[in-house]
């Protein structure tokens, strides 16, 4: 697997998992993303948007800007904007980040 990653470069990353194997806090995550991140960003297929397609985020070590992909650098990310990526904190409390992140940790 660590091979694989080291001769693919690590581009591909296992699907993401299917809507109906979803936990409740998963699919309540799926619910803030339709509602605030799937006009930008992709999360069942890779092509971007407005944004980076959000499939395997978390798979990969680093986010598509050289960032380390975790939960502190993407909940920043999506509470504060980036360049051209508004802030999403006004519209989101802890709790819809709590379910957007293990959402996003299923792509
Ligand atoms: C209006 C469009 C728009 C919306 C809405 C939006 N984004 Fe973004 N997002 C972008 C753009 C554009 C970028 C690329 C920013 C850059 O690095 O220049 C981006 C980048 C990102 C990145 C990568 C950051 C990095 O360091 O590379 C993540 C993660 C992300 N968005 C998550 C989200 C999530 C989760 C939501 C929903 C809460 C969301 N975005 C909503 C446009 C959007």
């Amino acid at each position: 697997m660590v091979l694989a990653c080291v001769l693919a470069g690590c581009k591909s990353t296992p699907p993401p998992t299917p809507l109906n194997l979803l936990n409740a806090q998963q699919m309540r995550g799926h619910g803030v993303y339709q509602a605030h991140c799937v006009i930008c960003h992709n999360d069942r297929k890779d092509a971007p948007l407005n944004g980076p397609s959000m499939v395997g985020v978390f798979k990969r070590q680093y986010l598509p800007s050289g960032a380390a992909a975790t939960d502190e650098r993407v909940s920043a990310t999506i509470l504060h904007g980036r360049n051209m990526m508004p802030a999403q904190g006004n519209m989101l409390d802890q709790q819809d980040l709590d379910d957007l992140l293990a959402y996003l940790h299923t792509l």
